[in-house]
């Protein structure tokens, strides 16, 4: 008999009901609940695994108490957000997807791992998975942008660096693949709102990267807060059971988002906790997070005969199994034993990462800076603001570890550096607004640092008007009417609105919240130091008005056009963006040509599709890594496709004046679409493959190529 099903045999229901109980220590608080006595609950056999609390010594207690002071002493799950680094910070994910660099995603986890597991986590709450084009959805941040294939990449990358090869081991964590699904198309960009879909458009855009994520072994997957078509997540037997389980084949453990499963009863689909536990056992929900539905729920639910005890031990069973999945039953210390072990200085890791997520939206000459500057302005709340750098999601940091541009540009340069932080982040008065302008009239040039704080986007972070919060605005009218050379870095956790600051500033960054080394990274990109390579994971509006904005919009009978009155378009605004996906500057300047493929047509069926090649040249004067994306639009197909969809992308380096050919292999799944029942198909007809550097149409090369009927059988 195993481990597990001996364990089963003896447990009570009380026991069985309690490993369902994820409750948080409250080290960190995210979400509404009262602080509970967790010592008391899991020596009363209550809880199951505990989240939101880390360090050696408070997890060592916790488990202690399970181990020596309970029945049957089964161990406890710890388990915590660790998304973007752990004490040292990373870039956000929004911010690290744009490197497009899935060997940096995976690098950072496993970093973020090895210190999280040293602090006795088993668990983490991530990846968080959640595709979005809504950049008033504070949670935007957290994900990997607007594109399912970045979002799946990104999946792999991540499960494959938290659970390292054998999510046992002391130094690696079990990865949650989260919210599972949708959140990120939530009615008016409102985090927790309803969300309604195709069943089309879920397969094809939220989908994937949960798919890819189990596909790549992650340990657990985590229900989302919201509806989908109609039925909350947290009881979504259709998503959860037959789509999850059965067609993605996911046998690890599902927990509910933060009391998701109490809330099935705001909802309005449950009429109390009996009711919403018995919904959300039978969906497949095995761990009720913070809510305490389970615990009080269950056995009622049983003793109504909503549920039988046995449906009660397939989650049980899914639990035990995770705990000996992480090797928590071998050892139940083995991830805070090991005080010896040393996580490693990930100082270099963090400024590496940072550097490689800067992306330089505009630039009118300004930067790299002039060594002949001799006195800069550093201006803005965000110039000097330590605690802001790490970003949402950033419970367990370092605090004061932080560079800031103002650290970074005093190091980096001769120059004398004045700062005026000018107004607050948000409201504040204005008087410090006339000081800075003053100021800026006496200096060569300006850093003008501005956007959000670290908790004006992640979760609970939705903003209306995406803009300049507070002051700011009248800030950078007030320096930018000053007629000095003005280089505005935004930091923030979306895509801010700011037409009229792109417009006029003398170059213009996005630098998202960059982690521990935010400062050191933008001062090396200010100073030249390093040639920003990023790019944008998500459209950046020009317009709120555009939400949701992104470049794979669905085909439709009139095409905007700006020469047309009777076709898709505002009479207000641009249909086009700011900047588009993929958008990002570099110091060099790079050309593609001579795009061509190994063939014009192939047969479905065949083994191979076909190469697409194309020439890339850098025609400046530093060297340059450049992202080139392929795209492709399925011209004639039995249902409305995408204008253009992102099938691949490729990063070269290149020397100045240096010219290579960049090689993109086809598959032909890349040629498929969800056809009937979903099934991915293969339609004759022709396709328009594009490749450029960003999803701007004036930039992409294209050529056509025609799938054929698959030759007769000989
Ligand atoms: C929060 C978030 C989720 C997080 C969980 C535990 O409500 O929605 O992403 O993992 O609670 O902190």
């Amino acid at each position: 008999m195993s481990r597990i099903d001996s364990l089963l045999s003896r447990m009570t229901l009380e026991e069985k009901v309690g490993q369902l109980n994820l409750v948080s220590a409250g080290q960190t608080v995210t979400g509404p609940s009262g602080a509970e006595d967790v010592a008391a609950g899991v020596r009363a056999g209550d809880i199951g695994g505990v989240f939101n609390v880390w360090g050696a010594d408070a997890v060592a207690a916790l488990q202690k108490i399970a181990v020596e002071e309970t029945r049957l002493g089964i161990p406890l799950v710890f388990g915590l957000d660790v998304l973007h680094g752990h004490a040292t910070t990373f870039p956000i994910p929004l911010a690290e997807a744009g490197s497009f660099d899935p060997g940096l995603w995976e690098r950072t986890a496993r970093a973020a791992a090895r210190e999280a597991a040293r602090d006795g986590i088993d668990l983490t709450f991530a990846p968080m998975l959640d595709v979005a084009r809504d950049p008033r959805w504070g949670r935007i941040a957290e994900g990997p942008g607007e594109d399912p294939l970045v979002g799946e990449r990104f999946a792999r990358a991540k499960v494959r660096g938290f659970q390292g090869g054998d999510p046992s081991s002391t130094d690696a964590m079990g990865a949650t693949a989260k919210h599972f699904c949708a959140g990120g198309a939530a009615q008016a960009g409102r985090d927790y709102a309803a969300v309604d879909l195709s069943e089309r458009i879920l397969r094809e855009i939220y989908l994937p990267p949960f798919r890819a994520a189990v596909e790549e072994g992650c340990v657990a997957v985590m229900a989302a807060f919201n509806s989908v078509a109609g039925v909350p997540m947290a009881a979504n037997v259709r998503l959860l059971r037959d789509c999850l389980r059965r067609e993605f084949g996911f046998d690890g453990v599902i927990m509910s988002d933060y009391a998701a499963v109490a809330e099935l009863v705001a909802h309005g689909v449950a009429a109390d906790l009996c009711d919403a536990a018995a919904l959300a056992l039978k969906a497949g929900v095995d761990m009720d997070m913070a809510g305490g539905a389970y615990l009080q729920g269950l056995p009622a639910a049983l003793a109504a005969g909503r549920i039988g005890e046995a449906d009660i031990d397939v989650a049980v069973r899914r639990v035990l199994a995770l705990k000996e999945k992480l090797g928590i039953f071998d050892d139940p210390y083995r991830r805070v034993g090991r005080r010896e072990r040393n996580a490693g200085d990930q100082r270099d890791l963090a400024l590496e990462a940072a550097r490689r997520c800067i992306v330089l939206l505009e630039n009118r000459g300004a930067l790299p800076l002039s060594r002949n500057l001799r006195r800069i302005a550093v201006v803005g709340p965000l110039a000097d603001a330590q605690d802001e750098m790490p970003g949402p999601w950033s419970g367990a940091a370092r605090v004061g570890r932080c560079a800031t541009v103002l650290d970074g540009l005093r190091a980096a340069t001769d120059a004398e550096i004045v700062h005026h932080a000018g107004c607050a982040i948000e409201g504040g008065e204005r008087g410090g607004i006339a000081e800075a302008v003053e100021m800026c009239r006496s200096v060569d040039a300006v850093i003008l640092c501005l956007g959000e704080s670290a908790g004006m986007s992640g979760e609970a972070a939705s903003r209306a008007s995406p803009g300049l919060p507070g002051l700011q605005g009248e800030l950078a009218e007030a320096v930018l009417a000053a007629g000095v050379a003005t280089i505005t870095i935004l930091f923030s956790g979306r895509p801010l609105v700011v037409p009229r600051l792109a417009e006029r500033s003398s170059a213009l960054i996005a630098a998202w919240f960059l982690g521990d080394e935010a400062g050191t990274a933008l001062a090396d990109v200010l100073a030249g130091r390093f040639n920003p390579v990023a790019r944008l994971a998500a459209t950046w509006p020009r317009d709120i008005g555009q939400a949701p904005v992104y470049y794979g919009a669905l085909a439709c009978g009139r095409p905007p056009s700006a020469d047309d009155p009777f076709t898709s378009r505002y009479l207000d605004a641009p249909t086009d963006p700011l900047f588009a996906f993929g958008h990002g500057l570099s110091f060099a300047r790079t050309r593609l040509s001579n795009l061509r493929a190994s063939a014009g047509t192939f047969h479905i069926g065949a083994p191979v599709a076909l190469d697409l090649l194309v020439d890339i040249m850098n025609e400046g004067n530093v060297a340059t890594q450049e992202t080139t994306f392929l795209f492709m639009r399925d011209l004639v197909a039995s249902v409305v496709r995408p204008v253009l969809e992102l099938k691949d992308w490729a990063k070269t380096d290149l020397e100045p004046m240096e010219t290579k050919t960049v090689r993109f292999a086809l598959a032909p799944d890349t040629f498929a679409l969800p056809g009937a029942g979903f099934v991915p198909t293969i339609e004759p007809g022709e396709f328009e493959l594009f490749v450029g550097p960003n999803a701007e149409r004036t930039r992409l090369l294209s050529i056509r190529v025609r799938a054929l009927p698959a030759p007769p059988l000989s």
